[in-house]
């Protein structure tokens, strides 16, 4: 690569400017991006299977029509991502086949079982908690489309997690059951929500290089530390408990200590172990089969349209 192309993107990295598509950016940068965004963008459609499996069961019909709008939120979210990464020039058709294969990766998170109807109030408060705390400095991410879709996902997600929070506050609010289920559902939940903010900085490859080109603009363990301080008051709000016996708060530092996360449990997760992951995927499959009849009669039209504006 040019070197003083390199050093000319550099330049307008660090001086806050937005990079376009059509701008010269280095292999390594487009890459990066590619892979960010196209997780994130399956991280979104991967999302809507722990919380679609609810929506027969919703206990009014008040809270189903809450958790459509939420789950088709997220639909959209994909949406604007997959477009977002594809115009690093990659094709939605590639990622999908990415995703469907293996290859790619989506959040953690999603392969956790949704036991309960409190744990739809548990992703809403807690993992849509976490998504915008790292979703709102990815607002000034340096990539241009990336940071514009952004804008219009953290006003949803900030609907979502006060969904949650609302859904939680009316259990605890109930029968005794009703708040043991809130319990049970934190007590599930915590941990892996904690881990969706990536591994500890000195463990992550991407960290050091995603924060100089200011695609990252706050490192993991930093907006770990932001959630868990944002956090504990609502819990204690809720009248729950931080299932963490090392949870303190430290009056030098300002934050709360917080116990060891199960790191190996984050990996094999990571590694496709995670109790749900075969079914997540087999689901996204399935979906992808019983829609080719869609694109399908997509294309036939597209053909015959084009077919017409020639006679
Ligand atoms: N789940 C699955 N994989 C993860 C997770 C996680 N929770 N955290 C980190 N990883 C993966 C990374 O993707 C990376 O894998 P790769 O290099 O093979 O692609 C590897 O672990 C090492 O991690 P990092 O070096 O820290 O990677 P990175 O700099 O990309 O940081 C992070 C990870 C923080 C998730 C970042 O990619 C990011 O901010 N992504 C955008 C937000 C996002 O994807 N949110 C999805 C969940 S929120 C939602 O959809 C509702």
């Amino acid at each position: 690569e040019d070197p003083a192309k390199v050093a000319r993107f550099e330049e307008r990295v660090a001086a806050d400017e937005f990079i376009e598509p059509n701008d010269w950016m280095p292999e390594a940068y487009r890459k990066t991006l590619v892979r960010q965004i196209s997780q994130h963008a399956h991280s979104e459609i991967v999302g809507m299977l722990p919380e679609g499996n609810w929506l027969t069961r919703a206990p009014s019909l008040a809270r189903k029509a809450i958790l459509l709008a939420k789950i088709q939120d997220e639909a959209g979210h994909g949406l604007y991502l997959y477009c977002a990464a594809e115009t690093l020039g990659t094709s939605r058709q590639e990622m999908i086949e990415a995703l469907h294969s293996g290859k790619a990766k989506y959040s953690t998170i999603f392969n956790y079982p949704t036991l309960t109807w409190a744990d739809i109030g548990a992703i809403g408060w807690l993992v849509d908690g976490a998504a915008i705390m790292n979703q709102v400095p990815l607002q000034r991410t340096s990539y241009g489309p990336y940071a514009r879709a952004m804008v219009r996902i953290c006003k949803e997600e900030s609907f979502h997690q006060r969904q949650g929070f609302d859904l939680l506050l009316q259990l605890v609010n109930g029968t005794p059951e009703q708040k043991a289920m809130a319990q049970d559902a934190l007590g599930r939940w915590w941990w892996p929500s904690l881990m969706m903010f990536g591994p500890p900085d000195d463990q992550s490859p991407n960290t050091a290089r995603s924060m100089r080109w200011r695609i990252k603009r706050e490192t993991n363990d930093e907006l770990r530390q932001r959630f868990v301080d944002a956090t504990v008051p609502q819990a204690e709000l809720l009248g729950l408990k931080v299932p963490d016996p090392d949870l303190t708060w430290n009056e030098e530092r300002g934050h709360y200590d917080f116990g060891e996360i199960d790191w190996a449990e984050f990996y094999a997760v990571v590694r496709g172990d995670g109790p749900l992951a075969k079914e997540r995927l087999k689901a996204r499959r399935d979906a992808w089969d019983q829609g080719a009849w869609v694109r399908e009669a997509a294309d036939a039209y597209e053909a015959k349209q084009a077919q017409r504006s020639l006679a």
